[in-house]
């Protein structure tokens, strides 16, 4: 089967048919999320608390998240694989931009790349659409900007609704081909989707997105703690693999594994 490219998801916002996008951050992940036809995948920047132990994603850099990307493409054969820019590697110019989204396609074997922010990010995406590599924004909570955001908050309520939606339209108007919007109030995130002609892909932002997105180990159930509101689990990966850590355990103390099944004869 070939490759989901920009023109399949086009279409399916064309039929009004809603899709699902996932992160994926290694190979059994990916691969598994391409076998279940989840059509896009992305390597989020979500890696720096889902993979690499930070707090926030603002730590995480190009060289954590390209070798990911390479994972992720390589053990997929339909996905579209979406490389985040990490915080800092596209900002400073529309050249920097180029620089970190032709590492990921080349090095990464990424199919587009995604980074946060509305208009101010305008010259950077022409820039990279240009050149051929297909962009994806994200506007409302922009998890990179956190400390300047104050933390998890709902965007583009009030006044921000109308900027939000401006927001958008900059993004469309610049060449990207689908928009994330993050924690946006859910009246908002329709009228935006109502506005647009590219898909809108939402997470925390209602159902009348085009598409939704969630972190795969919130989706699974295998992060600890409690989860933002938007998330729904579709599984207990953690009880489950926790359970089988034990299990291993208590049968290697008690002599029950190996048994001769799995062990070789002379
Ligand atoms: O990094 C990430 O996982 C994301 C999605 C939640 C949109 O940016
Ligand atoms: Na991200």
């Amino acid at each position: 089967q070939r490759r989901v490219r920009v023109p399949h998801l086009q279409a399916k916002k064309t039929k009004g048919e809603k899709w699902a996008m996932l992160t994926a951050y290694d190979m059994y992940a990916a691969e598994i999320f391409d076998e279940a036809g989840i059509p896009v995948l992305l390597v989020g920047d979500s890696a720096g608390n889902n993979v690499f132990g930070f707090e926030t994603t603002v730590p995480v850099t190009v060289d954590h998240l390209v070798p990911l990307t390479r994972a992720v493409a390589t053990a997929t054969s339909r996905a579209m694989v979406v490389a985040d820019l990490p915080f800092g590697s596209y900002q400073a110019s529309p050249q920097q931009a180029l620089a970190t989204a032709t590492r990921f396609m080349k090095e990464g074997l990424a199919h587009a790349v995604k980074l946060e922010g509305g208009k101010p990010m305008v010259p950077e995406i022409e820039l990279l659409v240009r050149a051929g590599i297909p962009v994806m924004g994200h506007i409302g909570f922009t998890p990179q900007s956190e400390h300047v955001l104050g933390g998890y908050r709902v965007q583009g309520r009030g006044d921000g609704a109308e900027r939000l939606l401006e927001d958008a339209l900059a993004l469309q108007e610049a060449g990207c081909f689908a928009v994330v919007m993050e924690m946006v109030p859910a009246p908002v995130a329709r009228k935006v989707t109502e506005a647009l002609t590219i898909p809108t892909i939402g997470i925390g932002a209602g159902p009348d997105c085009d598409a939704q997105v969630l972190v795969w180990q919130d989706m699974a159930g295998l992060r600890g703690g409690k989860a933002p509101r938007f998330v729904k689990k579709y599984a207990d990966l953690r009880g489950e693999l926790g359970r089988a850590a034990q299990d291993y355990a208590r049968e290697v103390a008690s002599g029950e594994f190996p048994s001769a099944e799995q062990s070789f004869e002379s």
